[in-house]
């Protein structure tokens, strides 16, 4: 009898390569199955978390890159409540998640930065660096102002038109079309293989606009309040960079406008959403109290900090603008956008924030696998029927 050819290939360093992006030990696993009898998003197309953490310890590669049960994962930490060996499948799904983001990134810098506090924390404040001698060089070569009137020149923030809208533009807009450019690798590592029709791709693109605005797997969070929490947070971050992308010339300004005007109330509404989201994330991962804040990575805390630190920054410069200190309101707007740079550039490109594209991006997928699933049989009793 001839012998067949296996054709799945194991890679011995697989295990140790996804160890660079955090903690992942499940090696006293022994295949109870508590975790996926736990987890409320299990279902026929998703195995969660023990498929992945098997391939995983298995080496196979290719499986594990070709799944989306990671970013499905919505980290309720049920699965860790349950396992009698401690193997705390949670972190192993979030460390797979940031290994995952690595190779997704095709220009090879996200693996330095996930893999490295140094390299990241190196990134952020270069990109910061870079902000300073930009604003100072806008205000030396383009305003023309003479480096002693640094100090003592209250300047407002309307002279800075046109340049700041196409700053934004850029800072914003180049790291999420960065982002959006992976999905056709995503597309390629994931569903390439499956032979799926792009009328079923069509379809199902409701599910993506879905998942994106209403976040439902959240909603199952035994962590009650999480969902609102979070969708709080993205709604004031959604409305903050689409105000200062697209209506940024309306927002900046010298202008005093009464507390009514929209102006105000929706820049306050959006910086009020930000802020009660991050507060209940960080002050969660201070305590360290609940499963879902346990174990908390350097990664996890960048971005919540930026947040907080671009949003109490822009109140700040907008505080003292409407208080009249002109000169500290230059300052501190300065270093608002200081911060909210490297956040924006390096966060969205290759840090946390990528979730908001990879998470839709797999429900989106898995439900474009399912109804092709569901259609197979009916297509193939058409076929025969021809
Ligand atoms: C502007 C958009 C978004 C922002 C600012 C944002 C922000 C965040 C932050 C800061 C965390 C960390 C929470 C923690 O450390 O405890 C987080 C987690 C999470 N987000 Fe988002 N998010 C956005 C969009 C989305 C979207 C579109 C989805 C899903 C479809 C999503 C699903 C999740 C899930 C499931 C978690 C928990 C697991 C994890 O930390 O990876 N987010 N989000
Ligand atoms: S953390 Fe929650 S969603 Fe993720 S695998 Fe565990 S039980 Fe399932
Ligand atoms: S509950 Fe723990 S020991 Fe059981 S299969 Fe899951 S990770 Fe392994």
């Amino acid at each position: 009898m001839a012998v067949q050819a296996f054709p799945i290939q194991c890679d011995p360093t697989l295990l140790s390569d996804i160890r660079q992006y955090g903690k992942f030990d499940p090696t006293g696993c022994y295949q109870c199955g508590s975790c996926t009898v736990s987890c409320e998003l299990v279902s026929d197309s998703a195995t969660f978390p023990r498929k992945s953490i098997r391939y995983a310890l298995l080496g196979l590669r290719a499986p594990l890159l070709r799944g989306l049960d990671p970013w499905i994962c919505h980290d309720c930490g049920d699965c860790s409540l349950v396992c009698p060996r401690h193997s705390e499948p949670r972190i192993s799904m979030i460390t797979l998640r940031r290994f995952l983001c690595a190779q997704y990134e095709w220009t090879g810098i996200g693996a330095r930065l996930l893999q490295s506090k140094a390299w990241y924390l190196g990134s952020l404040i270069s990109v910061a660096v870079l902000t300073v001698l930009a604003i100072v060089g806008y205000h030396l070569w383009y305003v023309g102002m003479a480096a002693k009137d640094f100090a003592t020149t209250p300047f407002g923030l309307d002279h800075m038109f046109p340049i700041m809208t196409y700053y934004t533009l850029a800072v914003a807009l180049l790291p999420l079309l960065l982002l959006l450019s992976r999905i056709v690798h995503i597309w390629r590592l994931t569903m390439a293989g499956e032979g799926i029709g792009w009328t079923t791709y069509v379809r199902q693109a409701w599910v993506y606009a879905y998942q994106m605005v209403a976040q439902p797997l959240m909603r199952k969070c035994p962590e009650h309040g999480r969902w609102l929490q979070h969708g709080f947070l993205a709604l004031g971050t959604v409305i903050m960079l689409a105000i200062k992308v697209f209506g940024l010339r309306w927002f900046q300004t010298d202008n005093i406008y009464p507390i009514y005007n929209p102006q105000r109330w929706l820049g306050y509404l959006a910086a009020g959403f930000i802020i009660y989201g991050i507060w209940g994330i960080l002050y969660g991962r201070w305590r360290a109290q609940k499963e879902i804040y346990k174990e908390t990575h350097f990664h996890d805390l960048v971005f919540p900090v930026l947040i907080l630190a671009t949003a109490i920054s822009g109140l700040a410069a907008h505080s003292l603008r409407y208080l009249g200190f002109g000169l500290a309101c230059h300052y501190v707007y300065a270093l608002h956008v200081i911060i909210a740079t490297p956040m924006l550039v390096i966060e969205m490109s290759f840090g946390k924030w990528s979730h908001m594209v990879y998470r839709p991006l797999a429900l989106y997928f898995t439900a474009v696998k399912e109804l092709a699933t569901q259609q197979a049989p009916a297509r193939k009793a058409v076929s025969d029927a021809i």
